[in-house]
């Protein structure tokens, strides 16, 4: 693999158009793709290597830096009470910029704060973690979790830019990175039967991943660019999340989301669909099972953000790469399990 190659995949919304920049050690390289010659505030979590961070700082001509603490529990209205002091202690204008360094949870907060500040100021993001590559960066979902409800206070908010330095994998667990993979997983069952077949069947995934992410953030842009505001086909990528958000968060989080979402998958695929998949989870140590709190869930689900009139849109994949909505009442889903 030719390390010095960049990969530009641009991603065209109504709100806006920008590029997925993927390399290897191009973390040096962000004010290459992101205007950093202004106020900037880099957003990031208290385990992100410093190196990480100081290399962006020095790239940027008035910089700031914002440490949360590492978790799900940072997306809350304090830190982005928190965060907005700050900016505008700092005096940020509407011409300045935040730029998230971390997985998931740096990434929705930060976004969703971009989203609110005098109404928007540019969000660029550098993802470090598998999951937020393939997933959370793309698509400008923002938002944090209130009242132990995930995600329910939020908005579309498209960065500026993203950037995936695939060497910042290097530095997690081999547990975060199966963790972040189930998201692959996911857009492969429901939409690929080639990249899953790829999962499967790779012995050295390592050597595959860059690849395999390239695949997964193109198969990502096609969904964002035909239902940027999850109307219809977007609600594919919740393949799995609605149980499994609710055994994130009944299980106090023994569970990481990926691990969460791989049993979640489970219950809405077919019996050939779920040896499948089961498969591949066991493949890359992944949880196929776990003791359910069914009251617990039940009572998630109840304040689940795609429920309406009592029906919550579900995903069932029938066949490896094809996929149904299929509405169903909580009782309903609470009996599959
Ligand atoms: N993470 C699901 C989505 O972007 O729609």
């Amino acid at each position: 693999m030719n390390n010095k190659k960049i990969t530009k995949i641009f991603i065209k919304t109504k709100a806006k158009n920008y590029n997925v920049i993927i390399g290897e050690n191009i973390l040096k390289n962000v004010n290459k793709y992101f205007n950093c010659n202004r106020n900037v505030l880099i957003i990031t979590d208290k385990n992100i290597p410093q190196i990480y961070i100081d290399v962006v700082k020095n790239k940027c001509k008035n910089p700031y830096i914002y440490k949360i603490k590492q978790g799900e529990d940072s997306k809350n209205f304090f830190n982005v009470k928190k965060i907005l002091k700050f900016l505008l202690k700092n005096n940020f204008s509407r011409k300045d910029a935040i730029i998230a360094i971390g997985g998931g949870v740096v990434g929705d907060l930060s976004a969703f704060v971009a989203s609110i500040y005098m109404r928007g100021i540019d969000f660029f993001n550098i993802p470090t973690s598998l999951l937020a590559q393939v997933d959370s960066s793309i698509g400008g979902k923002t938002g944090i979790d209130f009242y132990n409800v995930k995600n329910v206070v939020g908005s579309f908010y498209q960065p500026t830019a993203v950037l995936i330095d695939i060497s910042t994998l290097n530095t997690l667990t081999d547990r975060h990175i199966n963790n972040g993979l189930v998201e692959i997983i996911k857009i492969a069952a429901t939409c690929d039967k080639k990249l899953f077949d790829r999962i499967k069947g790779t012995k050295n995934l390592k050597r595959d991943i860059r690849s395999i992410i390239e695949r997964a953030v193109v198969l990502k842009k096609k969904i964002v660019e035909s239902d940027t505001l999850e109307k219809n086909t977007r609600k594919v990528l919740n393949f799995g999340h609605t149980i499994g958000h609710a055994i994130e968060e009944s299980c106090n989080r023994k569970y990481l989301h990926g691990e969460s979402v791989g049993i979640g998958m489970l219950y809405f695929s077919s019996k050939i669909v779920r040896d499948e998949i089961k498969k591949v989870l066991i493949k890359y140590n992944l949880p196929v099972s776990c003791k359910i709190n069914k009251n617990k869930i039940y009572e998630l689900l109840m304040h689940d953000k795609k429920m309406s009139s009592n029906n919550i849109d579900t995903i069932y994949v029938n066949e490896i790469g094809k996929f149904k909505i299929k509405k169903m009442q909580v009782k309903k889903i609470i009996n599959l399990m």
